[in-house]
């Protein structure tokens, strides 16, 4: 059977603990893209698992005085806990314990051997575990790991090794003739750039101490694991075991990874190994960025390795929302907080400010007014549209086209947005028309073709938004009447005409997003902020009070000024003084709006090394989060950048 599905995947996560919100996150953005190509209609399969042959795993088993098989079978089944408290819907969990897997990494590795891409050496190294990651001397860090810092062990070993150096020229190749097969577009320059750096052979064996797949003939080895755990992505399919299964399937259509993952393994290692065994490569790579917490690493040894279910039940509790509820807003939060491919931070300010604009104030508003004013005015029964002029339906038709392109080039962030662009027309023509005035004037078809088209927004935004808030979705068309139906609804019934039969019973309104108390400071709107307010901001915090307006040496060393590389640069629509710039602070990527469009182009800025308070509160300027503060000199209104003299310097690096 030739290719007949839309194939996603997420990484397998390694089993040495339960997942937080840094990497549910991948698994939830996976779910909702599926859930999205469900809903157009396309036959979709998800993939994810869990990855348990790693030295860690059985490092994190004898911690807690356990076989490292026990342990992880506990911890599998934690995660699936996990993703049915989530609502994750996956269609195959691939577990690298599983003897379906372990035949086909067996076969791989003795094809491969066989055909001279993998050979016996010697190999003397270091060897990072938490990372499972070998490193040359080169290009470790101050002698620590150049990926997590932390101390790596010096390895000495006969290995096997993969001749991965034999593929650079296939893999750049491949990626010159595929535009859009690495994504987002800025992570393909690094994989480019590694590629040329010239690879290596890598080695692909360790010594056997007791856990992971032993290499076929030579079992005083054990194949190393992300040899192993790559090949999931086929072995869960039916690769060599279900021909039919796996034609149908592969090439994947969508492999999703943090970007701490993507270079090394999953654009450079990955692709080689399916050229070795003559399979088509996938057709998108995709590397997201990383998840802070109120601005800190999100790392169990910092204890604030929050789980999604505890960030829903804490708001489920103090909002009163339902808990699937609560969860969906984790959801949408994640996919809508940050655009997808940057690096974002997660705080309880900015979670709690989301879940009273966008879900209470805005869709849940809708809703409730909506059927309100239904019950109240014709005892909450769809009533007959006679005057119905199509309603909203050209904005909602606009919206759907504009979110379906959007969630096609994962632009979640800017889907959502058209989404709710449409929840805002709703609410606006519910104030515009007044039905509680045509109540008081009896024009009742026109009151009646009003509370139509205001439900027929909700209806449609249920639809759109279900891929990333499913149970808020199924809950919007219980009260509206529509719940059988709703399951089989498909993305195009978003423009059903008249899709309300008259007569129907409505539900409710029970307010799906109690709004949070409005004691609370972080409840407050978010301000609108132009550049010279938002520096105006800067001084009033904390502001010196000494006349002299001196400011002491603690009062500075607060802010922290870094070097900052810029990666894109755009403007800003109907805003001549703005430009929007994502920038590169080293190990996280950041938007910043700047007053600086009358004096550069956004072209010129692209790969300038700039400096910025990294610090500074968020503030959203014409419609967009900025993360910072760029500094530069100003000369009769026009903004002089300041740079560091040496372009050399690393983004990241400290200004003091
Ligand atoms: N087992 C490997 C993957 C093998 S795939 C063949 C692994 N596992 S992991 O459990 O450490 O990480 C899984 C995913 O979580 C990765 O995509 C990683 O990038 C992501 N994240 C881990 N912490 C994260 C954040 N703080 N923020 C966003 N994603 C994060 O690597």
């Amino acid at each position: 059977m030739p290719k007949s599905a839309y194939y996603i995947t997420t990484p397998i996560y390694y089993v040495n603990d339960v997942p937080h919100i840094g990497n549910a996150y991948t698994t939830i953005i996976a779910d909702a893209v599926a859930r999205y190509h469900r809903l157009k209609g396309e036959n979709t399969f998800f993939l994810t698992g869990t990855d348990e042959n790693a030295i860690k795993v059985a490092a994190a088993a004898k911690d807690r005085g356990m076989e490292p098989k026990a342990f992880a079978d506990q911890l599998a089944e934690q995660f699936r806990e996990v993703w049915k408290t989530l609502d994750i819907q996956y269609d195959g969990f691939i577990r690298t314990t599983e003897p379906r897997h372990i035949k086909v990494v067996e076969a791989i590795f003795s094809r491969l051997l066989e055909q001279g891409d993998i050979y016996k050496g010697n190999y003397e190294g270091w060897y990072c575990v938490p990372c499972e990651t070998f490193f040359a001397e080169g290009e470790l860090e101050c002698g620590k790991c150049s990926s997590c810092g932390r101390e790596v062990e010096w390895v000495a070993e006969e290995n096997y090794y993969f001749r991965l150096s034999a593929f650079s020229e296939r893999l750049l190749a491949h990626i010159e003739a595929n535009p859009g097969f690495l994504q987002p577009e800025f992570r393909k320059n690094e994989v480019v750039n590694f590629i040329k750096q010239g690879l290596r052979d890598v080695s692909i064996t360790r010594k056997n101490q007791g856990w992971g797949i032993p290499v076929p003939g030579d079992p005083g080895k054990v194949i190393y694991v992300w040899f192993d755990a790559l090949i999931n992505y086929i072995s869960a399919i039916g690769y060599l075991a279900d021909d039919e299964k796996f034609n149908s399937l592969w090439p994947a259509d969508l492999q999703l990874m943090g970007k701490d993952i993507f270079v090394r393994f999953h654009c450079t290692f990955w692709p080689a190994m399916l050229m070795g065994l003559g399979l088509e490569l996938p057709k998108v790579f995709f590397g997201h960025g990383f998840w802070t917490l109120d601005g800190e690493k999100i790392s169990k040894s910092k204890g604030n390795a929050i789980s999604p279910a505890e960030l829903a039940g804490d708001l489920a509790e103090e909002s009163g929302a339902r808990l699937d509820i609560a969860l969906d807003a984790v959801r949408y939060f994640v996919a809508r907080e940050v655009s997808f491919g940057l690096d974002g931070d997660f705080s309880m300010k900015s979670f709690r400010n989301r879940f009273n604009s966008d879900l209470a104030n805005d869709l849940g508003n809708l809703l409730n007014r909506t059927l309100s004013m239904l019950n109240k005015y014709f005892d909450g029964v769809i009533p007959d549209p006679k005057h119905f002029s199509g309603g909203l339906a050209p904005v909602i038709a606009g919206a759907s086209n504009t979110a379906a392109e959007a969630f096609d080039k994962l632009e979640f962030t800017k889907g959502l947005e058209a989404i709710w662009s449409i929840i805002s027309a709703g609410n606006k023509f519910v104030n515009d028309m007044k039905p509680w005035d045509l109540e008081k004037e009896g024009k009742t078809d026109e009151l009646a073709g009003v509370l139509y088209s205001a439900l027929e927004v909700a209806r449609a935004a249920a639809i759109m938004v279900s891929p990333f808030m499913p149970a808020t979705a199924m809950e919007i068309a219980r009260q509206l009447g529509i719940k059988d139906q709703f399951a089989s609804l498909k993305w195009a019934n978003v423009n059903d005409e008249k899709p309300f039969a008259v007569g129907t019973k409505t539900q409710g309104p029970d307010p799906i997003f109690p709004r949070l108390g409005s004691k609370k400071k972080e409840d407050k709107p978010k301000v609108e902020q132009i550049p010279e307010e938002v520096s105006k901001a800067v001084e009033a915090q904390e502001a010196p009070k000494p006349a002299d307006e001196l400011i002491s040496y603690d009062y500075f060393s607060k802010m922290k000024l870094k070097v900052a590389e810029v990666i894109a640069a755009e403007r800003i629509e109907k805003a001549d003084k703005l430009l929007k710039l994502k920038i590169s602070l080293g190990d996280e990527e950041r938007e910043i709006v700047a007053g600086v469009a009358e004096s550069y182009a956004p072209e010129e800025l692209v790969g300038r090394k700039i400096v910025i308070i990294a610090n500074l509160q968020p503030a959203k300027i014409r419609g967009v989060i900025s993360n910072g503060m760029l500094l530069a000199a100003e000369i009769d209104g026009k903004a002089i950048l300041l740079q560091p003299e040496n372009s050399d310097v690393p983004a990241g690096t400290k200004v003091k």
